[in-house]
């Protein structure tokens, strides 16, 4: 498989999902009035419940039993997991704990990580396929992939791991969208040297904006991690939120239920739309389209706003990711304004 090496230029940060109102401006619509498709953020997150004012006028106490709680969820030990600012704070963390070396990213994935490995003096190498990954000190995985949904199981991550930690390298996953299917999550293998998890609560609890993500490691790397992020790094609030959402069995249990039933119901009416999609995950469909550009301009003047994925080379086809309506009306509206864009 053709490696692509990346050039020491420094690269403009990604472009993300989830700009309503720069969609607004372009598009003269009130943020309000679009369907915002183009994150893959749970639509109908866990209930946030009143928050006690304390938690806004105390600082914050690592001794609260977030760790505790989220060492329940995530099948780890308690000194295995380190709260973060976002799973986004660890991905910019983690380069900066190593020194200069080969860094192995997969081609179509979330640019978040070659981007911050870059930042820190990195060598990248632009992987098409895992087959192709050898001879690299670090190999970073999203899984399931964002945006085209690929997926490795326990086994084949786990060999990886044991392959890179032989040479002393290190594998890092991105389960940022695992947590509607957690049977290949690797967060309770996290005892292994040079296994790097990270975990979000953004996506399947659709608390994106609590800012809260976990790092699992061993607890060396983790003291690294630590001293380098210093003291109060999640605020008390996402604390105490993120406890009560991690905490709730029986939310997570029925959301799982409700997400896999309503990724079948995106995949299905996209394609009753004619427009198949290629892979996907419980919180978003990913569809390669030679017309995608038109189709996310056609259907953001009608309101809906997707996540468009240009053609990365002259040999590519560009892309669509649909994160799920919420509400019955949100279906509605989608199901309406895909008919025109199609005609
Ligand atoms: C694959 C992946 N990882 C990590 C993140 C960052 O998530 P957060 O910082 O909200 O935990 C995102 C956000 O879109 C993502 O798609």
């Amino acid at each position: 498989m053709p490696e692509r090496y990346f050039t020491a230029t420094p690269p403009l940060a990604p472009r993300h999902g989830g700009r309503l109102r720069e969609a607004a401006r372009r598009y003269g619509r009130p943020p309000e009035d679009f369907l915002d498709l183009s994150t893959g953020i749970n639509p109908l997150g866990w209930p946030v419940p009143p928050l006690d004012e304390v938690h806004l006028r105390r600082l914050p106490e690592d001794d609260d039993g977030l760790i505790e709680v989220a060492a329940g969820y995530y099948g780890s030990a308690p000194d295995h997991l380190l709260a973060l600012p976002g799973s986004q704070a660890g991905i910019l963390l983690l380069p900066r704990l190593r020194p200069p070396c080969r860094v192995g990213v997969l081609a179509r994935s979330y640019a978040e990580h070659a981007h911050a490995w870059r930042m820190a003096g990195h060598t990248l190498i632009e992987l098409d396929t895992l087959e192709a990954a050898h001879a690299l000190d670090v190999l970073v995985l999203v899984n399931p992939n964002n945006p085209d949904g690929r997926c490795w199981n326990r086994d084949t991550l786990l060999a990886l791991h044991a392959q890179q930690a032989a040479r002393g390298g290190w594998l890092v996953v991105d389960e940022a969208f695992i947590d509607a299917a957690p049977r290949h999550s690797l967060a309770g293998e996290t005892a292994r040297p040079g296994l790097f998890v990270l975990r979000s609560t953004g996506k399947f609890f659709g608390l994106a904006g609590l800012r809260t993500g976990f790092l699992l490691a061993r607890p060396p790397a983790l003291a690294r991690a630590r001293a380098a992020l210093g003291p109060w790094t999640l605020a008390g609030p996402s604390r105490v939120l993120t406890r009560a959402a991690l905490a709730d069995h029986a939310w997570q249990a029925d959301t799982r239920i409700r997400l896999m039933r309503d990724a079948a119901r995106l995949a299905g009416l996209l394609t009753r739309h004619g427009l198949p999609p290629q892979g996907g995950t419980a919180l978003f469909q990913w569809l390669r389209h030679p017309e995608a550009p038109a189709l996310h301009e056609s259907l953001a003047q009608g309101g809906v706003l997707t996540r468009l994925f240009e053609a990365r080379d002259t040999e590519d086809t560009p892309s669509l990711r649909f994160g799920l309506p919420g509400r019955e009306p949100d279906w509605q509206r989608l199901a309406e304004v895909l008919r025109p864009s199609l005609a």
